[in-house]
């Protein structure tokens, strides 16, 4: 997908070069330009959120050009996820109308970084493997080159800090889309280089299948033996500045998921493509805090592998060791996820990392309990855990907490060694997943995010359906606020 340049300005909106402005409609209020006033009262333009209405005026420079009228709902009711479906639809009409430049007269200088996220992800595509553009779905040529944010108060820094933090999105929605066949675990790693190459203040490390078993991680090694493609265990250290707590950022980056000897049905299984969205929103949410300088340290690791059945693979009942010493029996090689995770995060608080947030595809349970809307969050620590809810409010990527209990312990006990991957029954499934993780992180403050319905398909105006990204500005909004 071409870049779209985004900038701010203060000073008059409508004074913008842009070929089609964009002026906000409220419910009750009056428009200050008497030819926009006349669509209103004429019913066309409507102030409800997500409505659009077209017209046209002279432009300052000559010619004619577009104007939109974009509905906001109640300016007392507008917040930052309004401002990010507003501009969604906004985004779509101005696609299909052939507006090359897009100027946004901001309602509110503090929505002004919602619109810029609305604009850019809701214009996310991905068609590479298409041979002619899917005219259909409004991919003809063309299309959106510039965003321009304007009014006064608007602030340049927020409206690039937004900029960069939806570009790494969109980067890891294309991470997520890639097919297995091209994005295997190696991919993922060069993908990694790539990004620590365009940053100073990055460094990468790369353990591959032979440093991953002499390291002691058992538990990971076990997953991957089953594959023919080699695993990675991919480090990127951001050494950026000293405030705040040294963050880690842990991603689940299972390539595809088949389930293994415990396959899964065929039904839908190419979604397991998506089993790595975890993974790709850590990578790529570093390459937006080294892009923005954020004056933090980060540590994130990504544990990439396949689980495939083969005559290598790990069987139901195998006994392993994790890094730490745990030893876990494997009754179902389709919990592989928290396998590759435990020798993970026991390598990210070797690192020293003081805040531990984990973002994986963990559980099909968690979208039975909580949809597309909250990823489940799981913590040891009631304060990071606030901390972590508090910054999903903020973008928009929500997050509900669920509990433990020593009852749901008992259940991931062994019967031979010291954790079962996955108990019987499956009662409490996202809870057991995320208390097998706790074993792992020693008393460092830990949140871990089951993302498995929020990942994709989530059906937000402004990701829609497919590969979401989700997580990529959470993460960066942490290390922002770290650093403050
Ligand atoms: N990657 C899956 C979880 C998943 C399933 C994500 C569907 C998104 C959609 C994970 O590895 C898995 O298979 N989990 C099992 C665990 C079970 C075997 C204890 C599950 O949730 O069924
Ligand atoms: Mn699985
Ligand atoms: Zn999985």
């Amino acid at each position: 997908m071409p870049s779209i340049v985004v900038s701010a300005r203060s000073g008059a909106p409508s004074e913008t070069a842009a070929d089609t402005r964009v002026v906000p409609l409220f419910e009750g209020e009056k428009l200050d330009e008497p030819h926009l006033q006349a669509l209103v009262d004429l019913g066309e333009a409507r102030p409800g959120l997500k409505k659009v209405a077209v017209d046209h005026e002279d432009a300052p420079g000559g010619g004619r050009r577009r104007v939109l009228l974009a509905g906001l709902g109640k300016r007392e009711e507008l917040d930052a996820e309004k401002a990010r479906v507003a501009a969604s639809a906004v985004a779509g009409r101005a696609k299909e109308l052939g507006a090359v430049s897009l100027s946004w007269a901001s309602p509110d200088a503090s929505v002004a970084d919602a619109l810029v996220e609305g604009t850019l992800l809701s214009l996310y595509t991905f068609d590479r493997f298409k041979s002619k553009p899917d005219e259909e779905n409004g991919n003809g040529p063309g299309g959106i080159e510039s965003l321009e944010i304007a009014g006064d108060g608007v602030d340049a820094a927020g409206v690039e800090h937004a900029a960069a933090t939806a570009t790494a999105q969109n980067a890891a929605r294309d991470l997520q889309n890639l097919p297995a066949n091209v994005a295997d675990p190696t991919f993922l790693a060069t993908r990694a280089e790539e990004i620590a190459t365009h940053h100073d203040a990055l460094a990468l490390e790369v353990l591959d299948r032979k440093d991953i078993e002499s390291r002691g991680m058992g538990a990971f090694a076990a997953v991957a033996q089953g594959s023919d493609a080699e695993p990675r265990l991919i480090v990127l250290r951001y050494t950026g500045g000293t405030s705040g707590p040294h963050l880690g950022f842990v991603g689940k980056a299972v390539t595809f998921d088949t389930g293994g000897i415990s396959l899964k049905p065929s039904g839908k299984m190419s979604e397991m493509k998506f089993d790595m969205s975890g993974g790709a929103a850590v990578l790529e949410s570093m390459d937006a805090i080294a892009a923005l300088k954020l004056p933090v340290t980060v540590t994130a690791v990504v544990p990439s592998t396949e689980n495939m059945p083969s005559g290598h693979s790990m069987r139901p009942g195998d006994i392993v060791t994790a890094m730490n010493g745990k030893t876990i029996e494997i009754n179902n090689t389709d919990a592989e996820g928290r396998l590759i995770l435990a020798d993970a995060l026991a390598y990210a608080v070797e690192q020293g990392v003081e805040r531990i947030v984990d973002l994986a595809t963990l559980t099909g349970a968690i979208i039975t309990a909580l949809g597309s809307t909250y990823a489940g969050l799981f913590s040891n620590d009631d304060d990071w855990c606030q901390q972590v809810e508090e910054a999903g409010k903020t973008t928009g990527e929500l997050g509900w907490r669920l509990p433990f209990h020593p009852e749901f312990s008992e259940l991931i006990k062994g019967k031979y060694a010291d954790l079962d991957n996955a108990p019987e029954g499956r009662k409490a499934s996202s809870i057991t997943a995320a208390d097998f993780l706790r074993n792992f992180v020693g008393d460092v403050p830990w949140v871990h995010m089951d993302i498995a319905g929020t990942a994709w398909d989530q059906g937000r105006p402004y990701v829609g359906k497919g590969a979401s990204g989700y997580g990529v500005r959470t993460l960066v909004e942490l290390a922002r606020r770290a650093a403050a």
